[in-house]
């Protein structure tokens, strides 16, 4: 009953990266709220954060190795990193639930952010509803997970 939250590049500088844009809470407040969002499912959370993409890499990995559901911001590895997709892509393979999240919404901003590399592989994409975007990914994956059974 573990899910694992995976946040890339910068997203540990929430509340004080572009909080027009990604609000004022930071990372801790995020982890406390996913916590208590799994709760509500039955699920315990592992919220984890990395600038260092072999790390996100490996994470996707050992999700696979653990059968562990994956709620993914992929920050902007989203839009270049073919590598975090190969990993991301392992994941859904294998059966267990990827959802991508964005906390802004990325196709109202720059011509980049437009593509994401990891959508097509993922179970599911979440985007522009914030922080509770990842509770949203947190419930879709419990939904999933009782249907499955
Ligand atoms: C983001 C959107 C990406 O384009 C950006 O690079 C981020 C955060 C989001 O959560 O809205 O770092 O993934």
């Amino acid at each position: 009953n573990k899910i694992v939250v995976v946040n890339g590049p910068n997203l540990g500088r929430l509340g004080v990266r572009e909080p027009e844009v990604y609000g004022k809470q930071d990372l801790n407040a995020l982890r406390q709220l996913c916590v208590g969002w799994a709760r509500e499912y039955g699920l315990e959370v592992d919220v984890r954060q990395s600038d260092d993409e072999a790390e996100v890499i490996g994470w996707m990995h050992q999700a696979v190795d653990r059968r562990t559901p994956v709620v993914l911001n992929p920050a902007a590895f989203t839009h270049y990193s073919y590598g975090l997709r190969d990993a991301a892509v392992q994941v859904t393979d294998a059966g267990l639930p990827l959802i991508e999240v964005h906390i802004s919404n990325p196709a109202g901003r720059e011509a980049f952010r437009r593509y994401s590399v990891i959508s097509p592989i993922a179970t599911g994409t979440i985007t522009g509803m914030g922080f509770y975007g990842y509770k949203l990914a947190i419930e879709s994956i419990a939904v999933l997970l009782k249907a499955r059974h």
